[in-house]
This record gives C-alpha cells, sequence and structure tokens, in this order.
C-alpha cells in the first residue's frame, strides 16, 4: 500500500508555489483583504509556501524557520471578520482552479482550508 501525502500527490514543491502565487495576486486586489495585508507581500507569500507545504503533509518549513505555527494567535493583530473570511476562501477557491490542483485534491484541500479559516476569525463584522 503506498500512502502519499496530499503534498506529493498535487505535484509538491512546484504546486504549492503555483497555489500560492495565483493566491497573493488575487488578496492584492480584493477589496474586503487590501486594508489588512502589507502592500508588499513578498514576504506573506513567502511564509504561507513554507506553511501549507506542511500543512499539506510536506516537509515542515514553517516550523523550522518560524517555530510553533499557533496560526489563530497569528492572526489576532488583523481584525478578521466573517466577510474577511469569505473573501480570503474565494480568492482561495479560485487559485486552486487557476493553479489545476486536481480532484479530489482540490476539494480535501479547500474543505480544510474552510476550517482553518473559520478558527482564524477574531472579529465580529460591526467592527471590521
Ligand atoms: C498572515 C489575513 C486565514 C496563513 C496573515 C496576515 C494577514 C492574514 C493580514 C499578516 C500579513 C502581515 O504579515 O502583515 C488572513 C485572513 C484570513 C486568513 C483575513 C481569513 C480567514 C489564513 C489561513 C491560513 C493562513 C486559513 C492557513 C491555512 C497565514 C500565514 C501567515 C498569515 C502562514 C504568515 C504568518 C507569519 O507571519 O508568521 N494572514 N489570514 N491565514 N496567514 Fe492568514
Amino acid at each position: 500500500e503506498n500512502i502519499r501525502s496530499i503534498y506529493e500527490a498535487i505535484g509538491g514543491e512546484d504546486a504549492v508555489h503555483r497555489l500560492v502565487d495565483a493566491f497573493y495576486i488575487r488578496v492584492a486586489k480584493h477589496p474586503d483583504l487590501i486594508p489588512i495585508f502589507p502592500e508588499d507581500l513578498t514576504e506573506v507569500a513567502r511564509k504561507q509556501k513554507q506553511f501549507l507545504t506542511q500543512f499539506f503533509g510536506g516537509p515542515p518549513l514553517f516550523q523550522a524557520e518560524h517555530g510553533h505555527p499557533m496560526m489563530r494567535r497569528r492572526h489576532l493583530p488583523f481584525p478578521i471578520t466573517p466577510t474577511r473570511r469569505d473573501a480570503w476562501l474565494s480568492c482561495m477557491e479560485e487559485a486552486l482552479e487557476e493553479a489545476e490542483i486536481e480532484e479530489p485534491f482540490r476539494s480535501v484541500i479547500f474543505e480544510r482550508l474552510t476550517l482553518t479559516a473559520n478558527h482564524m476569525m477574531n472579529t465580529p463584522e460591526e467592527k471590521g
């Protein structure tokens, strides 16, 4: 029996880089996300490549450089409302398509990221 990680199944480093690049092109243009992201997304994209590599079962690149992920805690400085959660997920859904991540991995990834994004919300709508 050959059990591969999602990371390997989708095509490893190349696929993660395509996905993250397609994602931040959309974040940079999304009116609900622009206010909380830095203008230069180079560093956040680099960290997201590290994080998603380990999230998909590849080498633990994020942890190696930044320690325990603690993603909710790392997001507390930024007001993440339900609207911003939806915006983040819609950018990701389109990026999964543009990066040609194949089924069933595309759906599995989107479901897992939806759970994580829900966990990242920290601000009710009216304060966003
Ligand atoms: C960092 C927003 C969900 C992974 C950030 C930053 C913002 C942000 C504003 C910081 C940018 C900066 O450095 O100034 C959001 C919003 C989300 C969301 C609005 C909607 C729910 C997620 C999810 C994940 C994730 C679901 C993982 C699957 C990361 C990573 C970083 C980051 C790895 C870099 C952390 C670091 O600096 O160490 N996010 N995020 N985010 N986000 Fe999110």
